[in-house]
């Protein structure tokens, strides 16, 4: 065949295996060695995927790293592991769940309570399925973006008392799905979910994954005004092999999850990648003049231009008040 010989064969062969590994698997790595110690994170949904890998590697470089998780045995076992893996006794886990705006405020007083600073938070926590929460919002809404936002604002004193000794960042992980996402005011929080087919869920999912930039753009600008001491950023992950959208794959029955791991296993990351840009943006060092920004690989990039209108970024911020009682407090 092509008239190669079978030793030329398994040459190509082994070069495009190297070649996939290398550029497709592998990612690149945050090279920071911040010394954490002394200093508080949180880290949401952290007890599986991109969040626990990411708070693995902060526990690593010595910070007490709080995992804000909504099963107790998930978050117990997690926590476990990380001690055992870093011998950093510093690790704790915080219970909450994001689909209720209660106990959102009760974990929040709760970690107040015990806690005299925070100098990282990163919303991680996410879900791609449909659903409602208990407060009755659209199930991505709630925990995609009102998690997020609610967490923040509720953490803000906590974090304006930590920035006045020393530096606070926030992240928030979106994904590049806020590419396709747009954001209904007239239908924000829609009364009828979308319909539950895998095409319209991962649409929603991009709606509230370009909330996350806007936050993030929206909270820069408040946090301009006057505190340069905290910065935040928003990022891409990557795409990385995790239990996002599993529940997809089940209502789509064996051929979509044949042909999903297949995709998977090709083209997905391992978690360990998916944490470095996280990482790049809690610990790397001379990044603030990027607060309010977007990265991916590690890097901040251009937004796509339906995801840089400051108007929306008000907008949403309002509309987000109104949905949870929540104000900003300058
Ligand atoms: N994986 C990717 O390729 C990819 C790509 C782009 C962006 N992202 C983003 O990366 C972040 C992490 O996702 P992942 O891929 O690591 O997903 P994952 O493995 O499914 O982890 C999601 C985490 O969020 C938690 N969570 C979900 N709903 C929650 C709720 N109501 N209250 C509290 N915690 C809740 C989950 O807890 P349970 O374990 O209890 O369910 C889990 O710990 C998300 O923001 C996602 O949008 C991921």
């Amino acid at each position: 065949m092509c008239g190669f010989s079978r030793s030329t064969w398994i040459l190509i062969f082994a070069v495009s295996v190297a070649l996939w590994l290398e550029f497709v698997k592998k990612g690149k790595l945050c090279h920071s060695k911040a010394d954490l110690t002394g200093k508080t994170v949180i880290v949401t949904g952290a007890n599986i995927g991109i969040g626990y890998e990411t708070a693995l590697a902060l526990a690593k470089q010595n910070a007490k790293v709080i995992l804000a998780c909504r099963n107790l045995k998930k978050a117990k076992d997690a926590v476990d592991r990380i001690k055992t893996s870093t011998g950093n006794s510093a690790v704790d886990y915080l219970i909450v769940d994001f689909s209720e705006m209660a106990d959102i405020k009760r974990a929040v007083r709760e970690f107040m309570s015990k806690e005299d600073r925070l100098d990282i938070l990163i919303n991680n926590a996410a879900i791609l399925s449909g659903g409602r929460t208990k407060d009755g919002l659209d199930m991505m809404l709630g925990v995609n973006h009102i998690g997020y936002f609610m967490l923040t604002n509720l953490l803000m004193p906590l974090m304006r008392k930590t920035s006045e000794k020393s530096p606070v960042r926030i992240i928030n992980v979106s994904s590049e799905a806020y590419k396709m996402g747009t954001i209904d005011f007239d239908n924000l929080n829609p009364d009828t979910p979308p319909d539950s087919s895998t095409l319209s869920l991962m649409i929603h999912y991009g709606d509230t994954k370009l909330m996350n930039v806007y936050f993030t753009s929206e909270l820069d600008a408040r946090l301009k005004d006057g505190e340069q001491a905290i910065t935040t950023y928003s990022l891409h992950p990557g795409d990385i092999t995790t239990n996002l959208g599993n529940d997809l794959a089940v209502e789509r029955g064996i051929l979509y999850e044949a042909f999903r791991n297949v995709y998977v296993f090709l083209f997905h990351k391992h978690t360990i990648y998916g944490a470095q840009t996280p990482l790049c943006c809690a610990m790397k060092e001379g990044i603030e003049t990027d607060s309010g920004r977007y990265f991916v690989n590690l890097e901040p990039v251009e937004l796509y231009q339906h995801a840089t209108n400051q108007e929306i970024g008000k907008k949403l911020w309002a509309e987000s008040e109104k949905l949870t009682g929540v104000h900003w407090k300058s």
